[in-house]
């Protein structure tokens, strides 16, 4: 993997126009993109087509959540679009993420295309300790996220999507080919907008996360093109 490839930028857009302004600034300087549901709802599929056609790698971050059957179908008609990753809810369960994996494989294999990475959501980091609580689990949070990344694993999923802060127990655990891919991402001085559990590009990495995944830094930076140099400095400084 290039080290272009470790950045994965957020296009948190409520319109494909606004999108691809933005893929057009950044130009070269970023190679993977995430398609989150705000963008996927307001314009489909044409989205990922218009990305794929630029040469650029798709994360479709639709975080499927329903029973085996059903989550597995879902997955199987993104692989059709080419995205490159896509994930679920690794509380969906062990059964529900092994049919996923499978139905994504044969897909693939079906239209001779390159079977995309799937990853599972362990706990959402919107999640705290008290809301945790009122959700009716016991359990600590860490322990939770990291007993998923494991069950995640198990049913043959490639990563998770963790907050920094877990990266490096779920590193520890589920070993080198893992993919733990890591919002939450801000450069030293950059506001931390809402996101609680941050990091910067240098120590997400040294925790362990295969991939950064940058909205805020970059989007509504004055300079766009700018701040994702910087940032990208600071990663091959790591
Ligand atoms: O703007 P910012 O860098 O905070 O954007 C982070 C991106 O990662 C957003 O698209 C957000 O929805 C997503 N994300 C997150 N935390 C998660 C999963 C996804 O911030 N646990």
């Amino acid at each position: 993997m290039n080290g272009k490839e470790k950045r994965i930028i957020a296009l948190d857009y409520s319109s494909q126009e606004e999108a691809l302004a933005l893929v057009g600034v950044l130009g070269e300087e970023a190679a993977y993109y995430k398609v989150g549901m705000e963008l996927f709802y307001s314009s489909g599929g044409d989205i990922v087509r218009h990305l794929k056609a630029d040469g650029k790698k798709v994360f479709l971050d639709l975080k499927l959540h329903d029973i085996p059957n059903t989550a597995a179908k879902g997955l199987g008609a993104l692989t059709r679009l080419g995205a490159d990753m896509l994930n679920v809810h690794a509380s969906g369960g062990l059964e529900m993420m092994r049919r996923a994996g499978e139905v994504v494989a044969e897909e693939a294999l079906r239209c001779g295309m390159q079977a995309p990475v799937v990853l599972a959501v362990t706990v959402l980091t919107s999640i705290g300790g008290d809301e945790w609580a009122r959700l009716g689990q016991v359990e600590p949070v860490n322990k939770a996220v990291l007993r998923l990344a494991q069950l995640t694993q198990e049913a043959g999923l490639q990563g998770v999507v963790a907050s920094p802060q877990e990266a490096a127990a779920i590193r520890q655990a589920c070993g080198k080919d893992f993919a733990i891919v890591t919002p939450g991402i801000r450069p030293a001085g950059v506001s931390v907008d809402d996101q609680q559990r941050v990091a910067t590009p240098a120590s997400a990495l040294a925790a362990g996360a295969s991939h950064l995944v940058i909205g805020r830094p970059v989007t509504k930076a004055e300079d766009p093109l700018a701040a994702l140099r910087r940032l990208a400095a600071e990663m091959e400084g790591a």
